[in-house]
Protein backbone atom coordinates (compact mmCIF):
# COMPACT_ATOMS: atom_id res chain seq x y z
CA UNK A 1 0.00 0.00 0.00
CA UNK A 2 2.78 2.43 0.93
CA UNK A 3 4.72 1.07 -1.92
CA UNK A 4 1.76 1.89 -4.58
CA UNK A 5 1.57 5.50 -2.57
CA UNK A 6 5.53 6.63 -3.12
CA UNK A 7 5.51 4.84 -6.66
CA UNK A 8 2.13 7.10 -7.91
CA UNK A 9 4.07 9.93 -6.44
CA UNK A 10 7.52 9.04 -7.75
CA UNK A 11 6.45 8.82 -11.16
CA UNK A 12 4.66 12.51 -10.53
CA UNK A 13 7.13 14.18 -8.65
CA UNK A 14 10.67 12.08 -9.43
CA UNK A 15 11.29 11.34 -5.62
CA UNK A 16 14.02 8.72 -6.04
CA UNK A 17 16.73 10.80 -7.03
CA UNK A 18 16.06 13.27 -3.97
CA UNK A 19 16.04 10.27 -2.06
CA UNK A 20 19.64 9.66 -3.05
CA UNK A 21 21.20 12.72 -2.81
CA UNK A 22 19.57 13.02 0.89
CA UNK A 23 20.17 9.49 1.90
CA UNK A 24 22.82 7.78 -0.12
CA UNK A 25 25.77 10.00 1.03
CA UNK A 26 28.82 8.63 1.71
CA UNK A 27 30.20 9.01 5.27
CA UNK A 28 34.37 8.37 4.51
CA UNK A 29 35.11 5.90 7.75
CA UNK A 30 31.17 5.34 8.78
CA UNK A 31 28.64 6.39 10.36
CA UNK A 32 29.47 7.38 14.38
CA UNK A 33 27.94 8.72 17.38
CA UNK A 34 29.99 11.80 17.67
CA UNK A 35 28.46 12.92 13.91
CA UNK A 36 25.01 13.38 15.65
CA UNK A 37 25.29 16.97 17.01
CA UNK A 38 24.61 19.05 14.00
CA UNK A 39 21.36 16.99 13.78
CA UNK A 40 20.79 17.27 17.13
CA UNK A 41 20.82 21.07 16.53
CA UNK A 42 18.34 21.02 13.68
CA UNK A 43 16.23 18.75 15.73
CA UNK A 44 15.76 21.63 18.75
CA UNK A 45 15.92 24.35 16.14
CA UNK A 46 12.77 22.28 14.81
CA UNK A 47 11.42 22.10 18.54
CA UNK A 48 11.73 25.98 19.06
CA UNK A 49 10.47 26.51 16.03
CA UNK A 50 7.16 24.48 16.67
CA UNK A 51 6.78 25.17 20.71
CA UNK A 52 7.56 29.11 19.50
CA UNK A 53 4.39 28.96 17.24
CA UNK A 54 1.78 27.62 19.98
CA UNK A 55 2.88 30.33 22.33
CA UNK A 56 2.52 33.01 19.30
CA UNK A 57 -1.00 31.81 19.43
CA UNK A 58 -1.79 33.71 22.53
CA UNK A 59 1.45 36.02 22.97
CA UNK A 60 1.00 39.67 23.00
CA UNK A 61 3.48 42.32 22.31
CA UNK A 62 2.96 45.08 23.68
CA UNK A 63 3.90 45.89 27.22
CA UNK A 64 0.68 46.31 28.59
CA UNK A 65 -0.27 42.82 27.68
CA UNK A 66 2.78 40.78 27.46
CA UNK A 67 3.38 40.07 31.14
CA UNK A 68 -0.51 39.11 31.74
CA UNK A 69 -0.50 36.70 28.15
CA UNK A 70 2.63 34.90 29.52
CA UNK A 71 1.26 34.61 32.83
CA UNK A 72 -1.82 33.40 31.10
CA UNK A 73 -0.09 30.50 29.25
CA UNK A 74 1.71 29.62 32.12
CA UNK A 75 -1.25 29.26 34.14
CA UNK A 76 -4.65 28.70 32.00
CA UNK A 77 -3.76 27.29 28.71
CA UNK A 78 -4.29 23.81 28.81
CA UNK A 79 -0.13 22.38 28.75
CA UNK A 80 0.89 25.94 27.73
CA UNK A 81 3.05 25.71 30.97
CA UNK A 82 4.73 22.44 29.49
CA UNK A 83 4.90 23.73 25.79
CA UNK A 84 6.41 27.18 27.45
CA UNK A 85 9.05 25.08 29.81
CA UNK A 86 9.88 23.12 26.25
CA UNK A 87 10.34 26.08 24.30
CA UNK A 88 12.60 27.36 27.85
CA UNK A 89 15.06 24.45 28.38
CA UNK A 90 15.05 23.85 24.53
CA UNK A 91 16.48 27.02 24.02
CA UNK A 92 19.33 26.15 26.68
CA UNK A 93 19.57 22.86 24.55
CA UNK A 94 20.40 24.35 21.45
CA UNK A 95 23.36 26.22 22.78
CA UNK A 96 24.57 23.37 23.80
CA UNK A 97 24.30 21.17 21.23
CA UNK A 98 25.91 23.36 18.94
CA UNK A 99 28.45 24.23 21.25
CA UNK A 100 29.55 20.44 21.58
CA UNK A 101 28.63 20.20 17.42
CA UNK A 102 31.90 23.23 16.89
CA UNK A 103 33.72 21.34 19.23
CA UNK A 104 33.74 18.21 17.36
CA UNK A 105 34.06 20.42 14.16
CA UNK A 106 37.12 22.14 15.61
CA UNK A 107 38.59 18.78 16.93
CA UNK A 108 38.31 16.95 13.81
CA UNK A 109 39.61 19.81 11.83
CA UNK A 110 36.64 19.53 9.62
CA UNK A 111 36.73 23.66 9.01
CA UNK A 112 39.81 23.43 6.95
CA UNK A 113 40.03 23.67 3.08
CA UNK A 114 37.46 22.58 1.43
CA UNK A 115 35.11 23.26 3.88
CA UNK A 116 35.99 27.01 5.15
CA UNK A 117 32.31 28.48 3.71
CA UNK A 118 30.35 26.04 5.78
CA UNK A 119 32.40 26.92 8.77
CA UNK A 120 31.54 30.36 7.99
CA UNK A 121 28.03 29.61 7.01
CA UNK A 122 28.06 27.88 10.76
CA UNK A 123 29.49 30.36 12.74
CA UNK A 124 26.96 33.10 11.38
CA UNK A 125 23.85 30.47 12.10
CA UNK A 126 25.69 30.41 16.05
CA UNK A 127 25.44 34.07 15.90
CA UNK A 128 22.10 33.99 15.01
CA UNK A 129 21.22 31.40 17.76
CA UNK A 130 22.44 33.87 20.31
CA UNK A 131 20.54 36.37 18.85
CA UNK A 132 17.23 34.22 19.28
CA UNK A 133 18.57 34.11 22.63
CA UNK A 134 18.78 37.67 23.32
CA UNK A 135 15.58 39.17 21.81
CA UNK A 136 13.24 35.92 23.60
CA UNK A 137 14.48 36.71 26.74
CA UNK A 138 12.82 40.39 26.58
CA UNK A 139 9.46 38.61 25.86
CA UNK A 140 8.25 37.75 28.61
CA UNK A 141 8.51 41.53 29.81
CA UNK A 142 8.89 40.90 33.76
CA UNK A 143 11.34 42.70 35.71
CA UNK A 144 14.17 40.36 34.42
CA UNK A 145 13.92 40.48 30.76
CA UNK A 146 13.08 44.47 30.97
CA UNK A 147 16.89 45.10 32.88
CA UNK A 148 19.26 42.45 31.14
CA UNK A 149 18.19 43.55 28.14
CA UNK A 150 18.34 47.01 29.37
CA UNK A 151 22.12 45.75 30.07
CA UNK A 152 22.38 44.13 27.07
CA UNK A 153 21.23 47.26 24.77
CA UNK A 154 23.63 49.93 27.26
CA UNK A 155 26.58 47.37 26.32
CA UNK A 156 25.54 48.01 22.35
CA UNK A 157 25.97 51.70 23.13
CA UNK A 158 28.94 51.33 24.21
CA UNK A 159 30.39 50.48 20.60
CA UNK A 160 32.68 53.70 19.65
CA UNK A 161 31.30 56.01 16.81
CA UNK A 162 28.05 53.83 15.72
CA UNK A 163 26.78 52.91 19.26
CA UNK A 164 24.21 55.94 19.73
CA UNK A 165 22.83 54.92 16.15
CA UNK A 166 22.64 51.47 16.88
CA UNK A 167 21.05 51.14 20.10
CA UNK A 168 18.63 53.47 19.21
CA UNK A 169 17.82 51.07 16.02
CA UNK A 170 17.52 48.22 18.36
CA UNK A 171 14.87 50.09 21.20
CA UNK A 172 13.08 51.47 18.36
CA UNK A 173 13.78 55.05 20.15
CA UNK A 174 15.26 56.55 23.22
CA UNK A 175 14.20 54.20 25.78
CA UNK A 176 13.45 50.54 26.26
CA UNK A 177 9.18 50.76 25.53
CA UNK A 178 6.46 49.67 23.45
CA UNK A 179 8.60 49.91 20.25
CA UNK A 180 11.35 47.42 21.55
CA UNK A 181 8.97 44.90 22.52
CA UNK A 182 7.36 45.05 19.30
CA UNK A 183 10.81 45.14 17.52
CA UNK A 184 12.26 42.49 19.97
CA UNK A 185 9.28 40.29 19.06
CA UNK A 186 9.20 40.76 15.36
CA UNK A 187 13.35 39.97 15.32
CA UNK A 188 12.32 36.69 17.17
CA UNK A 189 9.46 35.31 15.21
CA UNK A 190 9.99 37.04 11.63
CA UNK A 191 13.39 37.85 10.90
CA UNK A 192 15.75 35.30 12.55
CA UNK A 193 13.56 32.44 11.97
CA UNK A 194 13.25 33.31 8.19
CA UNK A 195 17.44 34.41 8.08
CA UNK A 196 18.32 31.27 10.34
CA UNK A 197 16.35 29.25 8.00
CA UNK A 198 18.06 30.28 4.82
CA UNK A 199 21.85 29.82 6.56
CA UNK A 200 20.42 25.96 7.51
CA UNK A 201 19.69 25.53 4.02
CA UNK A 202 22.86 26.83 2.69
CA UNK A 203 24.77 24.99 5.55
CA UNK A 204 23.35 21.31 3.99
CA UNK A 205 23.75 22.25 1.13
CA UNK A 206 27.44 22.90 0.91
CA UNK A 207 27.74 19.97 3.28
CA UNK A 208 26.05 17.79 0.02
CA UNK A 209 28.41 19.40 -1.96
CA UNK A 210 31.59 18.64 0.03
CA UNK A 211 30.92 16.07 1.71
CA UNK A 212 31.10 15.10 5.20
CA UNK A 213 35.03 15.47 6.54
CA UNK A 214 34.71 12.17 8.11
CA UNK A 215 37.29 10.43 10.81
CA UNK A 216 41.14 12.81 10.97
CA UNK A 217 42.67 9.73 10.22
CA UNK A 218 42.84 9.78 6.35
CA UNK A 219 44.02 6.42 6.38
CA UNK A 220 40.93 4.86 8.07
CA UNK A 221 38.68 7.45 5.71
CA UNK A 222 39.99 5.94 2.81
CA UNK A 223 38.99 2.28 4.10
CA UNK A 224 35.79 2.62 4.66
CA UNK A 225 32.82 4.30 3.63
CA UNK A 226 28.90 3.99 4.81
CA UNK A 227 25.58 6.11 3.35
CA UNK A 228 24.19 8.40 5.60
CA UNK A 229 20.96 5.70 5.52
CA UNK A 230 20.57 3.81 7.57
CA UNK A 231 23.20 3.69 10.66
CA UNK A 232 24.12 7.59 10.90
CA UNK A 233 19.63 8.12 10.62
CA UNK A 234 19.37 5.40 13.11
CA UNK A 235 21.67 7.34 15.56
CA UNK A 236 20.42 10.84 14.66
CA UNK A 237 16.95 9.62 15.34
CA UNK A 238 17.77 7.90 18.76
CA UNK A 239 19.50 11.23 19.90
CA UNK A 240 16.35 13.14 18.77
CA UNK A 241 14.18 11.16 20.68
CA UNK A 242 16.41 11.01 24.19
CA UNK A 243 16.71 15.15 23.55
CA UNK A 244 12.86 15.49 23.33
CA UNK A 245 12.70 13.16 26.72
CA UNK A 246 15.28 15.32 28.31
CA UNK A 247 13.51 18.25 27.75
CA UNK A 248 9.98 17.12 28.15
CA UNK A 249 11.83 16.01 31.58
CA UNK A 250 12.97 18.92 32.58
CA UNK A 251 9.25 20.97 31.49
CA UNK A 252 7.42 19.15 33.56
CA UNK A 253 9.36 18.94 36.44
CA UNK A 254 11.72 22.11 36.79
CA UNK A 255 9.56 25.68 36.66
CA UNK A 256 10.83 29.23 36.38
CA UNK A 257 8.74 31.43 37.27
CA UNK A 258 8.55 34.90 36.40
CA UNK A 259 9.33 37.46 38.12
CA UNK A 260 7.52 40.92 38.98
CA UNK A 261 6.20 42.75 35.91
CA UNK A 262 8.48 44.99 34.25
CA UNK A 263 8.83 47.85 36.00
CA UNK A 264 10.93 50.53 34.31
CA UNK A 265 11.60 53.00 37.32
CA UNK A 266 12.42 50.56 39.53
CA UNK A 267 16.10 50.82 39.81
CA UNK A 268 16.79 49.09 42.10
CA UNK A 269 15.95 45.46 40.36
CA UNK A 270 19.36 43.26 39.14
CA UNK A 271 18.69 40.81 36.27
CA UNK A 272 20.37 37.66 36.04
CA UNK A 273 21.14 36.84 31.93
CA UNK A 274 20.71 33.28 30.58
CA UNK A 275 23.68 30.79 31.80
CA UNK A 276 25.30 31.06 28.29
CA UNK A 277 26.15 34.50 28.42
CA UNK A 278 27.04 34.68 32.81
CA UNK A 279 30.31 34.18 31.38
CA UNK A 280 30.88 37.29 29.87
CA UNK A 281 28.67 39.12 32.54
CA UNK A 282 31.60 37.65 35.36
CA UNK A 283 34.31 38.92 32.59
CA UNK A 284 32.97 42.40 32.95
CA UNK A 285 33.15 42.42 36.34
CA UNK A 286 36.79 42.14 36.35
CA UNK A 287 36.58 44.69 33.25
CA UNK A 288 35.72 47.75 35.18
CA UNK A 289 36.46 51.48 34.54
CA UNK A 290 38.79 52.15 31.53
CA UNK A 291 38.99 48.22 30.15
CA UNK A 292 35.31 48.14 30.25
CA UNK A 293 34.35 49.15 26.46
CA UNK A 294 37.07 46.84 25.64
CA UNK A 295 34.95 43.76 27.18
CA UNK A 296 31.65 44.55 26.31
CA UNK A 297 32.49 45.21 22.64
CA UNK A 298 36.03 44.73 21.44
CA UNK A 299 36.44 41.88 22.84
CA UNK A 300 33.61 39.96 20.92
CA UNK A 301 34.20 41.45 18.47
CA UNK A 302 37.37 40.35 18.40
CA UNK A 303 36.26 36.42 19.24
CA UNK A 304 34.03 36.18 16.10
CA UNK A 305 36.20 37.67 13.58
CA UNK A 306 38.75 34.98 14.96
CA UNK A 307 36.45 32.85 14.32
CA UNK A 308 35.18 33.30 11.40
CA UNK A 309 38.33 33.85 9.83
CA UNK A 310 39.94 30.27 11.38
CA UNK A 311 40.15 27.91 8.82
CA UNK A 312 42.61 31.18 7.09
CA UNK A 313 44.61 31.74 10.36
CA UNK A 314 45.37 28.01 11.01
CA UNK A 315 47.30 26.86 8.34
CA UNK A 316 48.69 23.43 9.52
CA UNK A 317 47.26 20.95 6.97
CA UNK A 318 47.24 18.07 9.48
CA UNK A 319 43.68 17.44 10.79
CA UNK A 320 45.04 15.18 13.66
CA UNK A 321 44.68 16.99 17.18
CA UNK A 322 48.21 15.18 17.68
CA UNK A 323 49.81 16.94 15.21
CA UNK A 324 48.01 20.21 16.10
CA UNK A 325 49.74 21.49 19.41
CA UNK A 326 48.61 25.15 19.24
CA UNK A 327 45.34 24.54 18.35
CA UNK A 328 44.59 22.15 21.13
CA UNK A 329 46.16 24.23 23.58
CA UNK A 330 44.10 27.48 22.36
CA UNK A 331 41.06 25.05 22.46
CA UNK A 332 41.86 24.06 25.89
CA UNK A 333 42.96 27.59 27.16
CA UNK A 334 39.49 29.10 25.46
CA UNK A 335 37.57 26.50 27.41
CA UNK A 336 38.94 26.73 30.82
CA UNK A 337 38.48 30.33 30.77
CA UNK A 338 34.54 30.01 29.82
CA UNK A 339 33.98 27.57 32.54
CA UNK A 340 36.16 28.99 35.06
CA UNK A 341 34.24 32.05 34.62
CA UNK A 342 30.66 30.27 34.31
CA UNK A 343 31.98 28.42 37.73
CA UNK A 344 32.75 32.22 39.53
CA UNK A 345 29.69 33.61 38.45
CA UNK A 346 27.42 30.44 39.23
CA UNK A 347 28.84 30.42 43.32
CA UNK A 348 28.57 34.01 43.43
CA UNK A 349 24.39 33.70 42.12
CA UNK A 350 24.25 31.08 45.18
CA UNK A 351 25.81 33.31 47.20
CA UNK A 352 23.31 35.49 46.98
CA UNK A 353 20.16 35.49 49.14
CA UNK A 354 17.62 33.76 47.16
CA UNK A 355 13.94 34.15 47.04
CA UNK A 356 11.24 31.02 47.91
CA UNK A 357 9.42 30.86 44.24
CA UNK A 358 6.75 30.26 46.90
CA UNK A 359 6.99 33.89 48.03
CA UNK A 360 8.01 35.37 44.93
CA UNK A 361 4.50 34.05 43.18
CA UNK A 362 2.40 34.87 46.47
CA UNK A 363 4.08 38.41 45.78
CA UNK A 364 2.63 38.57 42.29
CA UNK A 365 -1.03 37.03 43.34
CA UNK A 366 -0.84 39.53 46.11
CA UNK A 367 -0.44 42.55 43.03
CA UNK A 368 -2.90 40.85 40.72
CA UNK A 369 -5.73 40.65 43.44
CA UNK A 370 -5.32 44.27 44.32
CA UNK A 371 -5.04 43.35 48.14
CA UNK A 372 -3.92 46.78 48.26
CA UNK A 373 -7.01 47.97 47.35
CA UNK A 374 -7.83 47.56 51.05
CA UNK A 375 -4.40 46.99 52.37
CA UNK A 376 -1.66 49.47 53.08
CA UNK A 377 2.54 47.97 52.71
CA UNK A 378 4.57 50.54 53.81
CA UNK A 379 2.64 53.55 53.84
CA UNK A 380 1.30 52.35 49.75
CA UNK A 381 -2.34 51.40 49.44
CA UNK A 382 -5.92 51.67 50.83
CA UNK A 383 -6.88 51.88 54.73
CA UNK A 384 -10.28 49.32 54.70
CA UNK A 385 -7.84 46.20 56.13
CA UNK A 386 -5.32 46.18 58.16
CA UNK A 387 -2.09 47.65 57.50
CA UNK A 388 -0.02 44.55 56.44
CA UNK A 389 3.70 45.80 56.26
CA UNK A 390 4.49 43.88 59.35
CA UNK A 391 1.75 41.05 59.23
CA UNK A 392 4.49 38.26 59.81
CA UNK A 393 5.29 39.34 62.99
CA UNK A 394 2.11 39.54 64.14
CA UNK A 395 0.00 36.79 62.85
CA UNK A 396 3.39 33.73 62.32
CA UNK A 397 0.39 30.77 61.83
CA UNK A 398 0.78 29.53 58.23
CA UNK A 399 -2.64 27.76 59.21
CA UNK A 400 -3.95 31.18 59.64
CA UNK A 401 -3.37 32.58 57.23
CA UNK A 402 -4.92 29.73 54.78
CA UNK A 403 -7.96 29.33 56.94
CA UNK A 404 -8.54 33.47 56.11
CA UNK A 405 -8.00 33.62 52.61
CA UNK A 406 -10.33 30.95 52.00
CA UNK A 407 -13.34 32.43 53.90
CA UNK A 408 -11.92 35.81 56.47
CA UNK A 409 -15.19 35.04 58.36
CA UNK A 410 -14.12 32.09 59.66
CA UNK A 411 -11.45 33.35 61.97
CA UNK A 412 -12.42 36.59 62.12
CA UNK A 413 -16.11 37.05 62.29
CA UNK A 414 -17.50 39.92 60.82
CA UNK A 415 -14.81 40.47 58.22
CA UNK A 416 -15.47 42.38 54.56
CA UNK A 417 -12.39 40.64 53.44
CA UNK A 418 -14.25 38.89 50.21
CA UNK A 419 -13.69 35.33 49.72
CA UNK A 420 -11.15 35.13 46.75
CA UNK A 421 -11.03 32.41 43.94
CA UNK A 422 -7.57 31.05 44.96
CA UNK A 423 -6.18 27.55 44.22
CA UNK A 424 -4.36 25.69 47.02
CA UNK A 425 -1.62 26.29 45.80
CA UNK A 426 -2.40 30.04 45.31
CA UNK A 427 -3.64 30.20 49.16
CA UNK A 428 -0.29 28.23 50.21
CA UNK A 429 1.97 30.99 48.07
CA UNK A 430 -0.23 34.04 49.54
CA UNK A 431 0.46 32.97 52.61
CA UNK A 432 4.14 32.55 52.19
CA UNK A 433 4.37 35.88 51.39
CA UNK A 434 2.37 37.80 53.67
CA UNK A 435 4.37 35.31 56.58
CA UNK A 436 7.47 36.92 54.91
CA UNK A 437 6.26 40.18 56.03
CA UNK A 438 8.06 40.88 59.18
CA UNK A 439 11.12 42.87 60.58
CA UNK A 440 9.16 45.74 61.98
CA UNK A 441 11.92 45.65 64.43
CA UNK A 442 15.19 45.25 62.48
CA UNK A 443 14.24 47.82 59.66
CA UNK A 444 11.14 49.70 59.69
CA UNK A 445 11.72 50.56 55.92
CA UNK A 446 12.39 47.76 54.11
CA UNK A 447 10.01 45.11 52.72
CA UNK A 448 10.67 41.07 53.33
CA UNK A 449 11.65 40.71 49.65
CA UNK A 450 14.50 43.03 50.07
CA UNK A 451 16.07 42.01 53.53
CA UNK A 452 14.85 38.52 53.94
CA UNK A 453 17.43 35.56 53.11
CA UNK A 454 14.59 33.12 53.04
CA UNK A 455 16.01 29.52 52.85
CA UNK A 456 14.10 26.97 50.67
CA UNK A 457 15.53 23.37 50.04
CA UNK A 458 13.22 21.41 46.98
CA UNK A 459 14.19 23.19 44.01
CA UNK A 460 17.52 21.61 42.65
CA UNK A 461 19.88 24.58 43.17
CA UNK A 462 21.58 24.73 39.98
CA UNK A 463 18.92 24.68 37.72
CA UNK A 464 17.16 27.84 39.83
CA UNK A 465 20.35 29.26 39.39
CA UNK A 466 20.30 29.22 35.95
CA UNK A 467 16.81 29.71 34.88
CA UNK A 468 15.59 31.30 37.97
CA UNK A 469 14.14 34.98 37.11
CA UNK A 470 13.80 36.21 40.70
CA UNK A 471 16.97 35.51 42.13
CA UNK A 472 19.01 38.93 42.95
CA UNK A 473 22.16 39.31 41.16
CA UNK A 474 25.39 40.61 41.84
CA UNK A 475 25.61 44.44 42.85
CA UNK A 476 28.05 45.14 40.21
CA UNK A 477 25.99 44.79 37.40
CA UNK A 478 23.90 47.93 37.92
CA UNK A 479 26.79 49.81 37.53
CA UNK A 480 26.62 48.82 33.80
CA UNK A 481 22.60 50.48 33.41
C1 LIG B 1 -12.46 44.77 50.42
C2 LIG B 1 -11.26 45.08 51.18
C3 LIG B 1 -10.21 43.98 51.32
C4 LIG B 1 -9.52 43.39 50.33
C5 LIG B 1 -9.64 43.59 48.84
C6 LIG B 1 -8.58 42.50 50.97
N1 LIG B 1 -8.72 42.55 52.33
FE1 LIG B 1 -7.61 41.57 53.70
N2 LIG B 1 -8.70 42.38 55.19
C7 LIG B 1 -9.74 43.27 55.02
C8 LIG B 1 -10.31 43.56 56.31
C9 LIG B 1 -11.48 44.48 56.57
C10 LIG B 1 -9.58 42.85 57.27
C11 LIG B 1 -9.79 42.77 58.79
C12 LIG B 1 -10.74 41.63 59.13
C13 LIG B 1 -10.12 40.29 58.92
O1 LIG B 1 -9.15 39.96 59.59
O2 LIG B 1 -10.62 39.55 58.06
C14 LIG B 1 -8.56 42.09 56.52
C15 LIG B 1 -7.61 41.28 57.11
C16 LIG B 1 -6.57 40.70 56.42
C17 LIG B 1 -5.49 39.99 57.04
C18 LIG B 1 -5.28 39.83 58.51
C19 LIG B 1 -4.48 41.01 58.99
C20 LIG B 1 -4.25 41.01 60.48
O3 LIG B 1 -3.40 41.78 60.86
O4 LIG B 1 -4.92 40.24 61.17
C21 LIG B 1 -4.70 39.52 56.06
C22 LIG B 1 -3.42 38.70 56.22
C23 LIG B 1 -5.27 39.94 54.81
N3 LIG B 1 -6.41 40.66 55.06
C24 LIG B 1 -4.76 39.63 53.56
C25 LIG B 1 -5.34 40.03 52.37
C26 LIG B 1 -4.88 39.63 51.10
C27 LIG B 1 -3.68 38.72 50.84
C28 LIG B 1 -5.69 40.20 50.17
C29 LIG B 1 -5.62 40.06 48.66
C30 LIG B 1 -5.74 38.72 48.14
C31 LIG B 1 -6.67 40.97 50.88
N4 LIG B 1 -6.44 40.83 52.22
C32 LIG B 1 -7.67 41.71 50.29
C33 LIG B 1 -10.18 43.80 53.83
C34 LIG B 1 -9.71 43.45 52.57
Amino acid sequence: MAGKLYDWFDTRLKLKPLGQTLLDEPIPGGASWIYVFGSATLFLFCLQATTGMFLALYYVPSPDAAYDTVQFIQQEVQFGWFVRGLHHWGASAVMVAIGLHLLQVYLYGAYKRPREVMWMVGIGLLLLMLTFGFTGYLLPWDQNAYWATQVGTNMVASVPFVGDILVRLLRGGESLGALTLSRFFALHTLFLPSLIVGGILLHLFILRRVGPAGPWNEEEARQRSETFYPRQVYMDAVVMLVLFLVLAVLAGTIEFPLADRADPADHTFTPVPEWYFLFFYQLLKYMSGPLEPLATWGLPILVILGLLLLPFLDRNKERRPRSRPVAVFALTMFLVTIFTLLGISIRDLHALPKVDPSLARGKVLFAQHHCLACHSLHGEGGKVGPDLSYVGDRRTDRDWHIRHLRDPASVSPGSIMPKFPLSDREVNDLASFLLSLKGAAADPTKGALDTEATEYAAVPSVGVAWSCRVCLWAEERKELL
